[in-house]
């Protein structure tokens, strides 16, 4: 099976102080020499705080690491006490910004609406935008996590035109299985619901939703997954806790690539 592009990366969530998050970053560029991952066709990208954002660039600038942000406003300026403006992210030459993490929806209480607004100014000011979207366990039990995803992806895109898309990825994390507390997604179940979103993209942009990666995260460990990695419509892996630890994430994504190869 061909793959023409991988997608893994890390969110750090509220973790890593500056020191630690360029300790990892020089760690993890390293690990990922040492591996050989051919960075043609694998894309690598790291999330850190805010406050590690600076110096976060300074070690990626001549590596292949993509460096995002977590969050960001809609507006410019303001009076938005707290909230970072995507001109100031521009200012520190960010590639990426995410949007709508499960977190940000469910303990900060930001609706799709938000996140559709936040996704347009991402593209418009030319950060690649995350998306992060997927059902609660509640959602799922109702057996409505499909049109939850299908409602996240219509809304959350909505006004983008096509030449925006290239700007965007997908990132499918259903809530209940992300944190200590989260169960992974079965790879059927992931399978299913991968399916379920590029069907979706397909019904609102056509023949450019092949050129939208669509990652997995919640539970992706070294055990799962090369077997996440194979399937149809999963594009890239998008990480928590398993990638946390530089040398072990760089391992995983070798393992997933060489999967790849021999299937
Ligand atoms: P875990 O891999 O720790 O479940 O976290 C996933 C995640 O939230 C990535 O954004």
């Amino acid at each position: 099976m061909k793959k023409k592009q991988f997608y893994f990366g890390t969110n750090l969530k509220m973790y890593k102080n500056i020191s630690q998050t360029v300790a990892y970053l020089q760690e993890l560029i390293t690990e990922t020499k040492a591996k050989q991952i051919d960075f043609k066709n694998t894309q690598l990208f790291v999330i850190p705080s805010y406050t590690s954002l600076p110096s976060a660039r300074q070690i990626v600038k001549d590596s292949p690491v993509f460096l995002g942000a977590q969050n960001m406003s809609w507006e410019e300026e303001g009076q938005y006490t707290g909230e970072i403006s995507p001109l100031m992210l521009q200012e520190l030459g960010l590639d990426m910004v995410m949007v709508g993490h499960s977190e940000r929806r469910h303990v900060f209480r930001e609706s799709d609406m938000e996140e559709n607004k936040k996704v347009l100014s991402a593209v418009k000011h030319n950060f690649i935008s995350l998306l992060c979207i997927g059902e609660t366990a509640n959602e799922k039990d109702f057996g409505i996590s499909d049109e939850i995803l299908r409602s996240q992806i219509k809304i959350g895109l909505h006004g983008l035109s096509k030449q925006d898309l290239e700007k965007v990825w997908i990132a499918y994390e259903p809530v209940w299985a992300i944190g200590v507390n989260g169960k992974p997604a079965s790879v059927e179940y992931a399978k299913e619901k991968h399916r379920v979103i590029y069907d979706c993209l397909v019904e609102l942009f056509g023949d450019k939703a092949q050129d939208i990666p669509i990652l997995y995260g919640g539970s992706v460990n070294p055990q799962n997954a090369n077997q996440l990695i194979l399937q149809e419509h999963i594009d890239g892996l998008f990480v928590g806790r398993s990638a946390w630890d530089a040398k072990q994430f760089a391992s995983l994504i070798s393992d997933c690539i060489e999967t790849c190869k021999n299937s």
